[in-house]
């Protein structure tokens, strides 16, 4: 049996009655990464905002959602929120967004590991500081301390990334995770989460436009494109060859840009 099964997933909108997706069907095994590539509004938010429950109202959720064998759109909402944090984790592209602005982030992270885990207080804290210091956080005590107002978004970024390796879920959704980063922070959050499953065993979905990220860091790749699933396959079979145009449009686009870029620094581009 499959971690996850996206089985004839539609999202509608029930004010306007637009269909934002339609039939993306998807399965996930244990340990495996499915990177999400696709234009701006192509779905890839609602449809993994779908899986946590997370949703607006106004859009209504059909099709099958089995995860461990449970279909997630049956289940009542109190246990989808159990489900929710324990074993599925989100992160998203802002980590300053997650925190609550008036409180140190030790105290939000303690209070989210106490109501997902067994663990004592003593655990607790060993274990963030554990995963903090596989991402690189130096002095994690204090950053316990701290308000988020003042940590970098690369640093609250990585906090995100702690409390979802702490949580040990079984699957890990991160959602443009290191778009608002710069470069080299970007960069080395993506070496954390290539690493990711060193420390914990676990599937992650995640979502990008920039198909180098996606190249490093997933094992197959869905392609979306205004609702549907245009594309998907082993990351070798879509990113090498592509059949579908949408996706041969997105790998062109990606290597005019990569060679635009090699002239600039050559001095020889007009940019
Ligand atoms: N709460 C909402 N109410 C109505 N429409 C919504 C809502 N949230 C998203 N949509 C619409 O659903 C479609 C898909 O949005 P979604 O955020 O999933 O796109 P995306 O692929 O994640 O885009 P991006 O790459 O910009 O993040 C868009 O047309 C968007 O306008
Ligand atoms: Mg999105």
């Amino acid at each position: 049996m499959s971690l996850l099964t996206v089985k004839q997933l539609n999202i509608t909108d029930t004010q306007t009655h637009q269909q934002l997706v339609n039939g993306i069907h998807f399965q996930l095994e244990k340990g495996e990464t499915l990177g999400i590539i696709g234009e701006s509004g192509s779905g890839k938010t609602i449809t993994c905002r779908a899986i946590m429950g997370l949703n607006d109202p106004r859009l209504q959720v059909e099709g099958q959602i089995y995860f461990d064998g449970v279909d997630l759109l049956q289940l009542p909402n109190q246990l989808l929120r159990q489900r929710r944090g324990g074993d599925i984790a989100m992160i998203m592209q802002q980590g300053s967004r997650a925190f609550d602005p008036s409180s140190k982030v030790g105290k939000q992270m303690f209070e989210t590991m106490v109501m997902h885990t067994d663990l004592s207080k003593k655990s607790i804290e060993a274990v963030l500081i554990k995963y903090m210091q596989f991402m690189k956080l130096k002095d994690p005590e204090q950053i316990l301390q701290s308000y988020p107002h003042m940590l970098s978004g690369g640093m609250l970024q990585r906090l995100m990334i702690v409390l979802a390796l702490a949580l040990k879920p079984k699957l890990i959704i991160a959602d443009e995770p290191t778009t608002a980063l710069d470069t080299i922070t970007q960069y080395d959050v993506l070496e954390a989460f290539s690493d990711i499953k060193k420390q914990i065993d676990c599937a992650i979905i995640f979502i990008s436009h920039d198909l180098a990220v996606i190249n490093k860091v997933a094992d197959k790749i869905m392609v979306m494109k205004a609702g549907v699933c245009v594309e998907s396959g082993p990351k070798e079979a879509v990113l090498f060859s592509p059949h579908h145009d949408y996706t041969k449009y997105l790998l062109s686009t990606k290597q005019k840009i990569n060679h635009h870029f090699k002239l600039i620094m050559r001095g020889e581009g007009h940019a």
